[in-house]
């Protein structure tokens, strides 16, 4: 954490937050004092998410369950609600991405990542909702440059995290008046994720990305963090419907330069 906030007292959710850059955003409340819950597939993952929240900060808990299950999605968060008495600050980043032209992608392969991007998101965000602390509760959905910057190779999570948006941004309509802001952010690259590994896995592809970045740099999951943090924070009282990148000014450096730097070197 690299800025001070104060969530002591706070109850955290974080849909996916058991790696990468969602358990950074698990990590940043924890040590700013907030009892933080994580949930994701794969059990192991959960309990080391859970071990290490529980030592960062406050009371931690966690559930392995699949975003693309309403019903599993729903049950995880009541029982959260009942244990601990609802959810002040909701990050929903479960997302899933492989590059892959989509001329050679299965209908199947597309759908896999609308359904835990998209639709999930819309599930965690429905089940939420009763169980947000109202008003000042804060709703985050973790979205990417892609929904914004056309990738080649990235149809399935330009198409997915496009949707994301516009759910932030119609649920800022819908919640505002009933005590809830929600906001998305776009992280740029962050180094040391799943999501870079996939998309930048050799050296060279990640020179030209960082090229690609205004301030010549990878970002990191505590920047992510703070942005998170601030979002949910009194100082963004006044924040609602926003997409904000957090991306050292990579979706504003030229789009071209930005979306072919990262994706073009698979396809030659
Ligand atoms: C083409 C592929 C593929 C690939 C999978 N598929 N990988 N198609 N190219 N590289 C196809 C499969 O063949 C299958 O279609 C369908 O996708 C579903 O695959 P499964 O493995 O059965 O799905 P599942 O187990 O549900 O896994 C979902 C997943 C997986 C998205 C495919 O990669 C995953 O679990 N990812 C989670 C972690 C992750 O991606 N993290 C990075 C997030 S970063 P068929 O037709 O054969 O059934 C991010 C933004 C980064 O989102 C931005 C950086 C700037
Ligand atoms: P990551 O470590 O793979 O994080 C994805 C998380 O979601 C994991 O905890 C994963 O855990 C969980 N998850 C995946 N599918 C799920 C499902 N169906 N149901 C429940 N949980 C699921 O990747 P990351 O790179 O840090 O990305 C995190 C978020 O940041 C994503 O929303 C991504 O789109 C966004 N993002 C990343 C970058 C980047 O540079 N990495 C840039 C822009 C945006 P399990 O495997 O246990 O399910």
């Amino acid at each position: 954490m690299t800025a001070t906030f104060d969530f002591s007292g706070k109850q955290v959710f974080v849909f996916g937050g058991t790696s990468g850059i969602n358990l950074g955003i698990a990590e940043s409340f924890a040590a700013a004092g907030a009892d933080v819950a994580v949930a994701s597939r794969s059990q192991e993952k959960v309990d080391a998410a859970v071990e290490l929240l529980g030592k960062a900060g406050g009371k931690a808990r966690g559930y392995a369950l699949d975003v693309r299950d309403a019903d599993a999605v729903e049950a995880a968060l009541a029982d959260h609600a009942e244990a601990a008495g609802g959810v002040d600050v909701l990050i929903s980043g479960a997302a899933g991405n492989f590059p892959a032209l989509a001329n050679g992608m299965s209908p199947n392969a597309f759908k896999s990542v609308v359904d835990i991007d998209l639709l999930g998101s819309f599930h965690v965000l429905r089940a939420a909702f009763p169980h947000l602390n109202k008003p000042g509760a804060s709703v985050i959905n973790i979205s990417a440059p892609q929904a914004f910057l056309a990738m080649p190779m990235q149809s399935h999570v330009c198409a997915a995290k496009a949707g994301v948006d516009m759910l932030t941004r119609t649920l800022a309509l819908e919640w505002g008046p009933l005590g809830v802001r929600i906001n998305s952010i776009a992280p740029g690259p962050i180094a040391d994720t799943e999501g870079m590994r996939r998309l930048a896995p050799t050296k060279e592809i990640e020179r030209q990305c960082i090229a690609s970045v205004p301030v010549r740099r990878l970002g990191t999951v505590s920047e992510i963090g703070d942005a998170a943090m601030f979002l949910s924070s009194p100082a963004a009282a006044y924040v609602n419907g926003v997409v904000l990148p957090v991306d050292g000014g990579w979706s504003v450096a030229g789009a071209s330069a930005a979306a072919l730097a990262m994706t073009s070197p698979h396809m030659s």
